[in-house]
């Protein structure tokens, strides 16, 4: 009875006289969303690796598969994570992968030098790493130290995970316990080369990548080498310029970029506990996504007009100060983040031509985590259920949407788009829309257009607070729940969609 009647007045509601804004969705598209864009990222830093994924393989009280969290392992298959790149971040650029295989307690430590000096072990290293990733069926992404590290270095590396055998590094890896090559497909050549990478200039890295990346063999049919420029930050279009530039197509499959939604680098303000004028920055950040890939992307289309090259977003997501008490770039995660989720992943879908990979920083435990852990408890933040929302997007067709009549979220004489759209067409002839009021106070109503036959259902994350999250003493707080502010009407839905939600509807 309850649910009649939340049913019933979610459809009165729909039919009050309020501005409507129009989102059309095409009949047809052209380009697949790749499933990679809903790639992760995890790097030596905080509790992100020990901790987060890694407790050890002794570890009694928190079950593990080799050391890996079994709780971790579950639920990002779950999720679907398609690639998941390691070991850094800038922790990359100072990482010597000889030093993480062999028996764990020959290995070497090291000072991490970036993320507070402590001591690495490198209990964690290369075979622990693709293990994890054929744990959760993702594909590997290995990020190759250029900035101190040798282009002999890189190679073996290459040789060593992915040469079927008869070589020296083959053999290493043979005697390390793992008989068969990982076949890596995705490496990216040095992270950050304009900062903690070696800040260079453009000019000086892309000859370094040409050096690094000639040596870097396909040693089987099956892998594939696929190698990724460590890209431009954020609105530094000539990086990108030069790249495309001096680096022939022939030796380059993908260009990165770095974007975090960040309020002011000196004082990026609470996590938890921020302002509407606070939040109104968080979304400028995240949506210049829009603009950065479209500038990016066009430079590329001079230098590569078939779009054989992708773009690459490895590093993506909101960052805040870390709360005292806690482990590096530990943060937790609030509507705030499922906004930001929610809007950026949009953006991605709609650029799919080019946008064929991207990276949210970091999975567990730093930054726009989608798990958060503390010692044996475990919890999926707003930011998880907004991706497993939208995965049903993955290798689906996208379909272009247009916007009309928009609301916008208004502070003082600025202003932003509140509604994002985007939609695609699975193989099964489903389509699938995702709608995103980033609006802090205002529900809206769209009316959605296109030729809807099929039976609607629909998911929605939602709270009551903008500043609302999962916490390890209410874990399910914020959870989607089946969707029912909508009507049908012809070929229109008339969609509710209330401030700060996000919203997946699926027509069979
Ligand atoms: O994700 C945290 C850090 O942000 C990465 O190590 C670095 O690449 C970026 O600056």
């Amino acid at each position: 009875m309850k649910n009649v009647l939340i049913t019933l007045f979610a459809i009165a509601a729909i039919t009050s006289a309020e501005a409507q804004t129009t989102v059309s969705v095409q009949n047809e598209g052209e380009h697949v969303i790749n499933p990679n864009i809903y790639g992760h990222f995890a790097e030596h830093l905080g509790r992100c690796i020990y901790g987060g994924f890694y407790v050890g393989e002794d570890n009694k009280v928190i079950p593990n598969v080799a050391g890996v969290r079994t709780d971790v392992i579950e639920a990002l298959k779950d999720l679907k994570v398609p690639v998941l790149r390691w070991p850094g971040g800038c922790f990359a650029d100072t990482y010597h992968w000889m030093d993480g295989i062999g028996p764990k307690d020959e290995r070497p430590s090291i000072v991490n030098q970036w993320w507070g000096g402590y001591i690495e072990d490198n209990s964690f290293g290369t075979h622990d790493f693709l293990n994890l990733c054929e744990a959760i069926d993702a594909e590997p992404y290995l990020a190759g130290n250029v900035g101190s590290g040798l282009v002999q270095e890189l190679a073996d590396w290459v040789q060593y995970v992915n040469h079927p055998g008869g070589s020296p590094m083959s053999d290493l890896r043979i005697e390390n316990g793992r008989k068969e090559p990982w076949n890596v497909k995705y490496w990216g050549v040095g992270n950050e080369m304009w900062g903690c990478g070696g800040n260079m200039q453009p000019e000086f890295y892309a000859n370094l990548y040409r050096q690094y990346a000639t040596f870097m063999t396909d040693w089987s049919n099956s892998s594939q080498i696929f190698r990724i420029a460590s890209g431009a930050n954020e609105w530094d279009f000539n990086w990108t310029e030069v790249l495309m530039r001096d680096i022939p197509n022939n030796m380059i499959e993908g260009v990165a970029l770095h974007n975090y939604a960040v309020i002011e680098w000196h004082d990026k303000g609470s996590d938890t506990e921020f302002t509407t004028e606070q939040y109104f920055q968080t979304m400028v950040d995240a949506i210049d996504m829009e603009e950065l890939v479209t500038r990016h992307s066009a430079i590329m289309d001079k230098y590569d007009p078939e779009k054989k090259i992708d773009l690459v977003v490895d590093e993506w997501g909101g960052w805040y100060e870390t709360p005292k008490g806690q482990s590096a770039l530990y943060q937790q995660n609030t509507m705030r983040d499922a906004m930001i989720a929610g809007i950026t992943l949009n953006i991605f879908h709609n650029h799919a031509d080019r946008v064929r990979m991207a990276n949210l920083a970091q999975t567990v435990n730093v930054l726009q985590a989608v798990i958060l852990t503390d010692e044996e408890k475990m919890l999926l933040t707003p930011t998880y259920h907004v991706m497993k929302m939208y995965n049903v997007h993955q290798g689906a067709t996208m379909l272009p949407v247009a916007i009309s009549d928009m609301l916008y979220f208004e502070n003082g004489e600025d202003k932003l788009p509140a509604i994002s759209a985007s939609a695609s067409q699975n193989e099964a002839g489903e389509t699938n829309i995702s709608l995103v009021n980033i609006h802090p106070e205002k529900s809206h109503e769209i009316t959605l257009e296109f030729d809807s036959k099929g039976k609607v259902t629909g998911q929605i994350l939602a709270s009551d607070k903008l500043q609302d999250y999962n916490s390890f003493d209410n874990p399910n707080k914020i959870t989607p729940q089946e969707f029912k502010g909508f009507k049908k009407k012809g070929s229109t839905i008339k969609v509710k969609l209330p401030a700060y939600s996000v919203v997946v509807l699926n027509v069979k």
